[in-house]
């Protein structure tokens, strides 16, 4: 087997690379471990900046989300009982979010990607990199049942936060900049109509808590909890419990309960590979950088870093250019440490960390009390909530 890109993981990052690469005549090969059903099915964050949004659109696989997206102007922080709505679109020059699950960003790639009949394999196992240094790289993998090889030109680790591209370097040749947070998420998928047109970020004493949604009847919650929560001990009963405690105000509005669907822990952590790139391997997406949820940035990082390098890959087999090939990681990490920012910032506003020392207390008070008084602050929240313009495409 020969291609010139194989592709390692069909999460956002490896699908919407391959469909980058397919408009620009650039044959590949996808390689996901998992089942289709798995990877279509897997529940995560749902917030797209306006940029991915663009970006979907003029690559063509935008028709579903363009009728089920749900567009948002704004969201609200709430803390002492308050709300405050912040105005996205009104900070940001008319930018806005739209809620729309990564899952179904996946099943819209997968299905481009079988309608043009472009490779890609679901169940392979026992993936292995070779010959990242030299000019003719290869992965080996087992794929019903036979060991098979696919010669390539490059290969791109889109392969998540578990994945085998980031191992395959030798020790030392990446540096990983990583931080743990001292708590994770309990979220809930459940079958109740939401009750608030718009996310509502929440801060408690109890800890932090988040409402968002997935259609007019799915609301999505989540939860801090301890980072080694067991969800055993977590009732149905108990969540709702919680969320009510973190969510309401004073002023009557109430949460909608419904049947749970789903239940899950989300650990939070940040973490940033560098150089993202290592002889003829391109890391993207969770494979080379992690952000914690609070800001939704995951996919839309993912989302940055193949536009950038399907736009590298297609300077190198239509100009013979290889510039931005070895540009790709600084222009990627540039972005990818503001999110960082960003998500940690987020994070520090919102969450109750263990020395939640009267001080601490109130120096997040002071913060979160400026965040909704000053409009410049707003405005710093607001544009990097809707996500920063992407940098223009060197020509
Ligand atoms: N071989 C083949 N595929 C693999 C392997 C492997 N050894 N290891 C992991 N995979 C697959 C996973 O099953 C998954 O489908 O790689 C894919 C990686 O996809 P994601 O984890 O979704 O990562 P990415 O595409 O970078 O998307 C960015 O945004 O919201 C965040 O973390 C969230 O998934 C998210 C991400
Ligand atoms: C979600 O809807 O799953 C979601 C929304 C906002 C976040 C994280 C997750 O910050």
């Amino acid at each position: 087997m020969r291609t010139r890109v194989a592709i390692i993981g069909a999460g956002p990052a490896g699908l919407l690379l391959g469909h980058l690469l397919q408009r620009a005549g650039i044959d590949s090969v996808i390689l996901e471990d998992c089942t289709q059903a798995h990877v279509e099915a897997r529940i995560r964050a749902g917030v797209l900046e306006q940029g991915t949004v663009d970006l979907l659109e003029q690559a063509g696989v935008a028709a579903r989300l363009r009728q089920q997206g749900m567009v948002h102007h704004g969201i609200e922080l709430r803390f002492d009982g308050q709300r405050h709505h912040i105005d996205l679109s009104g900070l940001t020059g008319g930018r806005a979010i739209t809620v729309y699950g990564q899952h179904e960003v996946v099943r819209d790639l997968i299905a481009a990607r079988q309608a043009c009949g472009a490779p890609l394999l679901f169940e392979v196992s026992r993936v292995a990199l070779h010959g990242l240094d030299s000019q003719s790289p290869s992965v080996s993998f087992d794929h019903g049942g036979q060991r098979q090889v696919l010669a390539c030109d490059f290969i791109a680790g889109c392969d998540g936060s578990h994945g085998v591209s980031r191992q395959a370097v030798r020790p030392g040749a990446l540096q990983v900049f990583e931080r743990t947070y001292p708590f994770a998420w309990l979220g809930i998928l459940a079958r109740a109509a939401p009750a608030a047109h718009e996310l509502v970020y929440a801060g408690h004493a109890r800890g932090f808590a988040l409402f968002s949604m997935r259609s007019p009847e799915i609301t999505r919650l989540y939860l801090q909890c301890r980072p080694d929560e067991d969800l055993a001990g977590w009732s149905d009963r108990r969540i709702w419990d919680e969320l009510h405690a973190r969510l309401e105000t004073g002023d009557g509005w109430r949460l909608n309960e419904g049947p749970v669907l789903q239940k899950g822990i989300t650990p939070m952590r940040s973490l940033v590979t560098e150089p993202m790139q290592h002889g003829r391997l391109f890391l993207a997406g969770d494979a080379a950088h992690i952000v914690p949820p609070t800001g939704a940035k995951g996919m839309n990082l993912a989302v940055a870093d193949v536009r950038n390098l399907a736009h590298a890959l297609a300077m190198h087999y239509q100009h013979g250019r290889d510039d931005l090939l070895a540009g790709y990681s600084s222009a990627c990490l540039a972005r990818v440490w503001r999110a960082e920012h960003f998500s940690w910032w987020m994070t520090s506003l919102l969450h109750r960390f263990d020395d939640h020392t009267p001080f601490m207390a109130r120096l997040q008070h002071a913060e979160l009390a400026y965040v909704c008084a000053s409009q410049a602050a707003s405005r710093m929240l607001a544009e990097n909530y809707v996500g920063l313009p992407f940098a223009p495409l060197p020509a």
